[in-house]
């Protein structure tokens, strides 16, 4: 299966991957780890997208497209992918449907007014990448799955959340209509319990297998 996960920040894609991505056996790709992972280790395109990441607006298409037709030509996605974060705006999506078109886009659907409390309390794994959130871990530094250390994403400040649902209602959401269009969008409720909306997203897959 070749599955896009589509919706707001704060809408659940990285805390439902880790969940389709085991139980499926799929790569999770996700484009803003792999960013967060260059800006740690100071890399060139770490350093040249930092400040645009921190702020909460897109990196550049032709970079990020590049990076994902890299890793979706490696040999864990020879049997398919899970993409988290791609693509984000039209530009991306045509070039998608080029090199990797997917067979299923989860639209992981949830009002945003419900969602900055849920990015402004988050704490995400260093080690695992895992999100968590500070009302149901018992230690916000430690990460209750792998002991890996916990720190807040820099776009996780109001600011930040402001600006990225903005970039994510001009240029992301009109993914939906335009996947719809395609036939393989499949809506849930992500403003439900984590396992509640993991139930629904492996109904939606099981009817595809
Ligand atoms: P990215 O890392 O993809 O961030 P995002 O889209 O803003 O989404 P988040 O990771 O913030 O949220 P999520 O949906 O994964 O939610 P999570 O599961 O963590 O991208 C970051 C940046 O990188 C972008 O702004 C951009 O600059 C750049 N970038 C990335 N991809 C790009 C691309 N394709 N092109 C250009 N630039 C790109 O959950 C959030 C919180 O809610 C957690 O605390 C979690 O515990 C909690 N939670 C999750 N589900 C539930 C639930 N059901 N009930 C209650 N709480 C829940
Ligand atoms: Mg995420």
């Amino acid at each position: 299966m070749k599955i896009v996960l589509l919706g707001a920040p704060g809408s659940g894609k990285g805390t439902q991957a880790f969940r389709i991505s085991e139980r499926y056996d799929l790569p999770h790709i996700s484009t803003g780890d792999i960013f967060r992972d260059n800006i740690a280790a100071k890399t060139p395109v770490g350093i040249k997208i930092k400040e645009i990441i921190d702020g909460g607006d897109l990196a550049p298409d032709d970079l990020t497209i590049e990076i994902v037709k890299e890793r979706l030509s490696r040999p864990d996605c020879k049997n398919g992918y899970l993409l988290d974060g791609f693509p984000r705006n039209l530009v991306q999506a045509e070039a998608l449907e080029k090199f990797g078109a997917p067979t299923a886009v989860i639209n992981i659907e949830i009002p945003l007014g419900k969602l900055e409390r849920r990015l402004t309390g988050r704490r995400s794994c260093e080690n695992c990448k895992g999100s968590f959130h500070i009302d149901f871990i018992k230690d916000a530094d430690k990460c209750p799955v792998c002991g890996g250390k916990l720190f807040i994403r820099k776009d996780d400040n109001p600011e930040s959340v402001k600006e990225r649902f903005a970039v994510y209602s001009k240029q992301t959401q009109p993914l939906v209509e335009y996947y719809e269009k395609r036939n393989v969008l499949f809506s849930v409720n992500g403003d439900l319990p984590v396992d509640e909306v993991f139930g629904e997203i492996v109904e939606v897959l099981e009817k595809l297998k």
